[in-house]
C-alpha cells in the first residue's frame, strides 16, 4: 500500500510504498537531504523533525538511530535514512545551517536599519 509523504518548507509531496526510508522518499519527491554516509547511520547529517502527530508514521527508531540520536529522538528528529514510513506521514527538513546563519544575518541587519 502506498503512502503520501510531505515535506515541509516545500511542501513537496509524493507517494512511496510502506518500509521506504524518509531519505528514499525525498529523493523521489526532488527534496534534498544532506547525506555523507549514504544511508548507513553514521554521519548524522540527515536529520528531520517530526511532529509528535506524525510520530506514529514514521515507524519505531531503529537500534542504530537510537544509539546515535539519543536524547534527540523525544524531542522529534529522526535519521531520514533510518525512520521507514507506515502511513502518511508530515516531514520537516531542516533549515541548512549557513542559510540560518545568513538569514539571522540579514535580520539582524534590517533591524538595525530600522533604528536609524
Ligand atoms: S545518511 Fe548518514 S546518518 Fe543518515
Amino acid at each position: 500500500m502506498n503512502v503520501q509523504i510531505t515535506f515541509k518548507p516545500s511542501g513537496k509531496r509524493v507517494r512511496v510504498g510502506q518500509g521506504t526510508t524518509l531519505l528514499q522518499a525525498a529523493r523521489r519527491a526532488g527534496v534534498f537531504i544532506p547525506t555523507r554516509c549514504d544511508g548507513k547511520a553514521a554521519c548524522l547529517m540527515c536529520k528531520v523533525h517530526i511532529s509528535p502527530e506524525w510520530a506514529a508514521f514514521a515507524g519505531p527508531p531503529s537500534d542504530a538511530e537510537q544509539r546515535k540520536l539519543g536524547s534527540l529522538l523525544g524531542e522529534g528528529i529522526r535519521l531520514s535514512c533510518q525512520a521507514r514510513v507506515k502511513g502518511a506521514v508530515e516531514v520537516t527538513i531542516p533549515e541548512d545551517r549557513l542559510k540560518a546563519a545568513i538569514r539571522r544575518q540579514l535580520e539582524r541587519q534590517a533591524s538595525d536599519d530600522e533604528l536609524w
